[in-house]
Order: structure tokens, then sequence, then C-alpha cells
């Protein structure tokens, strides 16, 4: 699908030549003079329109509207929240249109700036939702008409650097949700290690090295290993780099946890819902999202990803509960459930971050049911040994409509680790659950600034609407673009993009 920024106003957008168009009307409208407005205003009079964000009023109309097919759409009070669940909806509705070209109308919301920026960008997100389609395994895919949406907009030269942007985060998340949608069968860690060297195709500044089970060993990622070995799928461990600011300049590293498929390895899951597992490997998915949309919009940052991938499986020779391992770090680890696997991996891949004397890093994972518990699916747990990068990330969130929530990590939470036969156990007891997990992982992480984005819940939808969400890579785009210097543009009218400008750090980028 391709996306297209045009300045329309109201009356341009109505004799705009496309199949259909999608008008929001926020709970601030008032009506003008033009034919538009006065047949909206009679369907808000009449209470066939609703202005709460996402209710639907869709028409078939002749002249003077070019689109035969009008869809008014409540965006509720205008905010971008409210945007992005309007835009949703209405394409939602026309997913089974025979409509090609889609004009998405802003024209009566508030564009200016700064507003217009998170408002463009919710519309793009949401239209975005909407269009994605998984397809990859079905014999004979729904056929899609819709080829192209134009975003009409009052004035299109300030929001041309946040649609830009927006776009690239579509691609990225588009990224995440099929690998994260894809069956296990479908996303080995050796097919996800391809999937991340795809990224450096097509003259992208990304690179990507893949380190196989022998590399692995001789790293000496014990912990990791233990995992992989009950599964007849060789490891992989991914190092994609994006180097966009000078050398000197330190990198955040991402690590994103790769389990392509979780059965809890003799710790066995019980078999409802065990294919949800595959989603495992989320936590990598999104750090391949975040690459791609990097690659798109070349920001002057610099950014690792680490992604330790394996299946953790039962097996004659998985690893077994009492098991003791070494990890990376030398601390020995006792394996008192196979099923806590997660942190086993992460905590190599950690251990392997130090080189790279980072800024900053962030570890995203599909990690506990116990997040799940805790915060459901609306908001990604949040841990952080670094207050100013704990607000950061949560004012990512928010931007991104992507939010997160921040737990503690006092280190009574760490007692029930406690081990008679090594340095630490691989679990605490059932309370607070999330939040031990993130004390195990604590322990890898001294040498630098470290942040744990718990995703067991925010990763995936359960139920009819099963289906990766793509989460969190707008949280993590919008982090790491906040890192990049900007320049502010002289003339608002005439904005320059975001370029490579060392050891300048102006304002940070709001959109
Ligand atoms: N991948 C799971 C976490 C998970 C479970 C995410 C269900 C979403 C839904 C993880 O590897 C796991 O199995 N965690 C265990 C830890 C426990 C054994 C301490 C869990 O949460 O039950
Ligand atoms: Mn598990
Ligand atoms: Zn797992």
């Amino acid at each position: 699908m391709d996306f297209e920024l045009k300045q329309l106003d109201l009356a341009a957008s109505a004799a705009h030549k496309c199949d259909a168009l999608v008008l929001l009307v926020g709970e601030s409208f008032t009506a003008g003079q033009d034919e538009a407005s006065s047949l909206i205003a009679a369907a808000i009079k009449a209470d066939h329109l609703k202005l709460k964000a996402g209710k639907l009023l869709q028409l078939y109309l002749s002249a003077p509207f070019l689109a035969h097919r009008v869809v008014l759409v409540g965006a509720g009070d205008g905010s971008a929240k409210q945007v992005k669940t309007a835009a949703l909806a209405a394409m939602n509705a026309l997913k089974s249109s025979p409509a090609k070209r889609v004009l998405v109308s802003l024209a009566l919301l508030s564009t200016a700036m700064p507003a217009g920026a998170a408002v463009l960008q919710a519309a793009v997100a949401g239209v975005a939702d909407a269009g994605y389609a998984y397809s990859a395994t079905k014999s004979k895919p729904e056929p899609v008409a819709l080829q192209t949406v134009v975003f009409g907009v009052h004035s299109t030269a300030p929001l041309k650097p946040s649609f830009d942007k927006a776009c690239a985060l579509a691609n990225g998340v588009n990224l995440a949700k099929e690998w994260g949608n894809l069956p296990p069968n479908f996303a080995t860690p050796t097919l996800l290690a391809d999937a991340a060297k795809a990224l450096t195709k097509g003259g992208s500044p990304v690179k990507c090295d893949v380190l196989t089970e022998r590399q692995i060993e001789a790293l000496g990622m014990g912990s990791f290993l233990a995992v992989a070995k009950g599964s007849i799928e060789p490891p992989r461990f991914i190092v994609l780099k994006y180097n966009g600011a000078a050398k000197s300049e330190a990198p955040t590293v991402l690590v994103g946890k790769g389990i392509t498929f979780d059965t809890g390895g003799i710790s066995i899951k019980p078999a409802a819902e065990m294919d949800e597992m595959k989603y495992d490997m989320c936590g990598a998915a999104s750090v391949l999202g975040v690459f791609r949309a990097l690659a798109d919009i070349q920001p002057a940052i610099n950014v690792v990803g680490l992604i330790p991938s394996c299946e953790n499986m039962p097996d004659g020779r998985a690893v077994k509960p009492g098991d003791v391992v070494t990890s990376m770090s030398g601390q020995t680890i006792e394996v008192l459930n196979t099923d806590a696997e997660g942190r086993l991996i992460l905590c190599d891949a950690l251990t392997y971050a130090e080189r790279f004397k980072p800024k900053a890093v962030i570890d995203i994972a599909t990690l506990t049911g116990a997040c799940v518990v805790a915060l459901g699916g609306v908001r990604s747990g949040l841990f952080s040994t670094d207050d100013s990068l704990a607000l950061a990330l949560q004012a990512a969130g928010d931007a991104a409509l992507d939010p997160c929530w921040r737990l503690p990590l006092d280190d009574e939470y760490a007692e029930g680790l406690k081990s008679n036969f090594a340095d630490v156990a691989n679990v605490g007891g059932r309370a607070g659950g999330a939040i031990t997990a993130a004390k195990f992982l604590q322990r890898f992480t001294k040498k630098f600034a470290w942040a744990h984005l718990d995703i067991a819940g925010t990763a995936w939808k359960s139920g009819a609407a099963k289906g990766s969400t793509g989460r969190p890579v707008g949280l993590l785009l919008d982090y790491l673009l906040g890192l990049a210097p900007v320049v502010v543009p002289v003339d608002a009218s005439r904005p320059k993009r975001r370029v490579p400008k060392a050891g300048t750090k102006a304002e940070t980028n709001a959109g």
C-alpha cells in the first residue's frame, strides 16, 4: 500500500478524484459554507453522525463529491489517540470495498503545528494498522483492492518530516507483525536470521552479522546454549548495526528475545493456547521492525540490535530442572524451571552488549505471564535502573500511543532467586513474577544504563483477533529519534530534514 501526503482543504477533498473519501470529524467541528460541511452539519443535527471516536456514517453520493463513497467518521476530541481510533475504524469499514484509492481528509482537524504532526502520524498509524493482512501461509489470500491512501492536510510542508517518519514506522510495524505472526515452522532461528540479513539489502545502511552455534559456544554463552540444546533447530545470535552518527558516538543497544517457539522445555507448558508461544520472538521482531524504520529515516544516531534466537523444546538432550549452567558473565545459574528460558538467553546477550560501551541497553521480551496479569494488554511493563532512561521511554511510549508502565526493582524482590547450588536461580516464587524476572536480568547489566520492556501482554492479541500488534516498535523508534540532534528549521514553511551533525544537541524531536 502506498501513502501520499497532499495539500487539500475540505472543498478540494470533496473535489479530489478517488474511490472513497474518509472525512474525520472532531467534536470541535463547525460548518463552513461548502457543500461537504453542510452535509456533515445536517448529519450531526439529525444524530446520524456521532462524533465519538470511531463512529461511522457511510454515504453513497453524487456530485459535487467525486468519490461516490464517503465515510464520515467521528474523531472524538481530535487527540492523536482518538484520531487513530477513527482512522482505523474507517479503513476497516473500507477493507472489503472495491476502493483502490482512498483519500483520508484531516481538513476538519487541527493539523497546524505542533499538534498536527501527532494527529497526522496517528492517522497514518491507524490506516496502516487496518491495512495489514496476514497472507503468507494461506493458499487463497483474500483479495485486497486498496492500493493508495492519500492523507489530505491544510499544509504539507511543515508536516512532511512527520509524515515520512510515520510511513517508516508503518513499514517497521508491519515487518514486526509479519514475523510475529509467521508460524514457528516458518520462523525458525535460521529464518529469523535471514530476515535480519535481508534488512541490509538494496542500499540499506544496516549491517548484520549472524553467529552460529560454534561461535556462540566460543563466546562462552553457556546459559543461552543450555536453552538451545533441546531443539534440533540450531541457535543463532544476530547482531544488527545502524551507524548514522560518528563512530565516537556511543550506540544504544536493543536486545530482543528470539525464542521462536516456547514449549517450556522439560518444565513443559499445558497444551491449551501453546500455539501462541510462536509469539515468543516478538521482542526480536520489534528489533527487526526498528531497524527497518531506521534504514528509511536514517537519523544521526548509532544503534546495535542483538537477538539471541533458539527454540525451547523438551528432548533427551534438553536442559533439566536442577542443571547448573555457566553464563558468559561467569555467573552460574541453577535452572529450576526450564520454562523461565527467556532470561537465560537474554542474560548472555546483555553481557555481550558490554563490548559496545553503550549509551543505554534496552531489552524487549515476552518474558512473563505475570506481566500479563499485572498490566494486561494495554501497557508494556517497564523496568529500569536509570531514572532518566525510564522517563524518556515512558514519554516515547505516550507520544507513540504505545504506552508502558514502570514497575519497581527493589532488591527485596531478588530474595527468591537465591540458590544453594549456583550463584543465582532462574526463578523466584510466583509472587511478583515479572519483577523477579527483571531482577534476574539486572544482575547482568552492571556496566551500563539499562531498561527492560516486558511485552508479554502487548505484543500480540489472543482470541478471534489473534495476531501480532507490532508493539513496541513505535515506542522504541520515538525514543531513538529523541536522541538524534535536530536542525530546527528557520522558516517553518521550508523545513529541513534531520541531518547528521556530531556533537550538537539542539532541541529533541517532538514529532
Ligand atoms: N514466554 C513465556 C512468557 C509468557 C507466557 C508470555 C504466557 C505470554 C504468555 C516465558 O518464557 C515463560 O514461560 N515464563 C514463565 C516464567 C515462570 C516459569 C517463572 C511464566 O511466565 O509462566
Ligand atoms: Mn517459557
Ligand atoms: Zn518464553
